[in-house]
């Protein structure tokens, strides 16, 4: 997709699609700066056809005029409600528009920058276009189309309104970095299990080095052998594929402080021998969301290259399935760092390769603060549904500037206590922690159970279990992952100090 900023007064914009943003009215009509424009929505809404509210759209072609000036072949108004619009609501708006140029076949649109109360016109720039970008997010890789059903797609969009070209412009970039980045996570998840195996990880990892000048590891399973990562090994045990720990750093070379983000990248979850149900099983393909997010921020990161802190990516992926290998029930590992866990159900995996990745991303990389992000347990989706991701952490300070993140990304968080009696849960008789308890509070107890790996580094953990995928009915989430996580992990990092 081309982003430009134009000039062209909108009136004489001769591409597929002008599109207008309008406040409804307390009464009457909306108004719209354009006097075409506010005819047509006169007309509209005289026919009790559009009122401007939130996610209202107007579409028409425009009659040809007799002095030739060129014109656009449709027109759309987008109503913005008349609530107070926030970076959500803007972001929204550029969802609408998308799902009106895909459906139309308008591939060329020119957008008529609306002014917003309270927000300035780089946000609202930058909102539009991440808007648009990931509402007109699609993956066709895997199916075959007829002419007549392909859906458009949008090549190009030309931000207008003639204000402020510099602020526009530097919106639009971020905006771009940000929703380019959230569609890369959704393009490795929406990649089924046999086309994305751990070795893809790696490779994606090895890429994304040599673009941007990453430093960069794989561990293998002989590496982690050396290391003594039981809990990777031991998931993978029943898998064909091997087990990859994908390292990347990016560093500004100067005196700051490491972040350290840490993503399950689990390819495909069965369970293991603690074997899931069938129905649905198919969407475990989606169990490395947490990994997928975390290489796209290193994109994004790659693009902005942030000057006050270094950033740590790692990414523990490997399958979980039953074999003859495979961990049974009552298994005892040992995980990186020497404590011992008691498996009680195989299906808690992702705990276990997490527990390797964070201890030894700590002991090596002594990071200020550790973010990680994981589909890490059912009992999310009962407490928080599809809107919030479940957040839990050891340090107040890095749990506040999460939530604010997510605020700002439009990815909301909500925390969810940790305390010592979840701890204590997770206490085995055999070994040193057990790695499930009874179902209640399991993502609490889930959280607990990392804890132990973390020390007394400020640490958080997001559970993204119900926000990776069936996410809200946004209009710039399509149906399938969403991405999510990869806006709040850059939020997080461009507004750090
Ligand atoms: N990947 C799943 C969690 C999950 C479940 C994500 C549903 C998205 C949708 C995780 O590995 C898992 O299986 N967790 C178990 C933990 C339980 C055995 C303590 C769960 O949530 O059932
Ligand atoms: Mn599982
Ligand atoms: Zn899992």
């Amino acid at each position: 997709m081309k982003l430009t900023v134009v000039k062209t007064p909108p009136a004489q914009y001769g591409g597929d699609m002008a599109v207008y943003f309008v406040r409804q009215g307390k009464e009457g009509a909306p108004l719209c700066a354009d006097s075409g424009v506010s005819a047509m929505v006169e007309q509209a809404f005289a026919a009790g056809d559009f009122l401007g509210k939130e996610g209202q759209t107007l579409l028409y072609y425009p009659a040809p005029a007799g002095d030739k000036s060129p014109l656009p072949r449709r027109v759309l108004v987008v109503g913005l409600g008349r609530e107070a619009l926030d970076r959500e609501g803007v972001r929204k708006a550029g969802g609408t528009v998308a799902a009106t140029a895909l459906k139309t076949k308008a591939a060329e649109l020119l957008l008529v920058v609306p002014e917003v109360e309270g927000l300035a016109v780089d946000q609202v720039s930058e909102c539009l276009v991440e808007g648009v970008i990931l509402g007109s997010y699609q993956f066709r890789k895997y199916k075959a189309e007829k002419e007549e059903d392909k859906p458009g797609r949008i090549d190009a969009v030309a931000l207008g309104g003639g204000r402020k070209t510099a602020a526009v412009r530097r919106g639009m970039k971020r905006g771009r970095i940000a929703a380019m980045a959230a569609c890369a996570a959704r393009d490795m998840a929406n990649e089924p299990g046999n086309h994305w195996t751990p070795g893809h990880f790696a490779e994606y990892g090895r890429k994304l080095a040599e673009q941007y000048g990453f430093t960069h590891k794989t561990l293998d399973r002989a590496a982690m052998k050396r290391l003594g990562m039981g809990g990777i090994l031991g998931v993978n045990q029943g898998s064909d594929q091997p087990p990859k720990m994908v390292v990347l750093e990016y560093r500004t070379g100067k005196k700051v402080p490491t972040l350290l983000l840490v993503g399950k990248g689990l390819t495909f979850d069965s369970g293991g021998i603690s074997l899931k149900a069938g129905a649905g099983m198919d969407e475990m393909k989606y169990d490395m969301c947490g990994g997928a997010a975390v290489l796209a921020a290193m994109a994004a990161v790659g693009e902005e290259r942030p000057g006050r802190l270094d950033v740590v990516a790692i990414v523990p992926a490997t399958e979980n399935l039953p074999g003859p290998g495979a961990l049974k029930p009552g298994d005892i590992i040992r995980q990186y760092g020497g404590k011992t866990v008691e498996v009680l159900n195989t299906d808690a995996e992702g705990r276990l390769i997490l527990a390797d990745a964070l201890a030894y991303g700590i002991e090596k990389y002594r990071p200020a603060a550790v973010v990680d992000l994981a589909t890490l347990t059912g009992a999310v989706i009962v407490s928080l549904g599809h809107h919030r991701s479940g957040l839990l952490g050891n340090d107040q300070q890095l749990v506040e500037k999460l939530l604010a993140a997510g605020d700002r990304s439009g990815e909301p968080l909500w925390q969810l206590p940790l305390a010592p009696e979840y701890s204590k849960q997770m206490e085995s008789k055999v070994a040193d922690l057990k790695n499930v308890d009874k179902r209640d509070g399991g993502t609490i107890t889930a959280a607990a159970f990392l804890k132990e790996f973390v020390g007394d580094t400020p640490w958080a953990h997001l559970d993204i279990a119900g926000t990776a995928w069936n996410y809200t009915e946004k209009s710039y989430v399509p149906k399938g992952p969403s991405g999510i996580g990869v806006r709040l992990l850059l939020e997080l990092i461009r507004n750090w100090r």
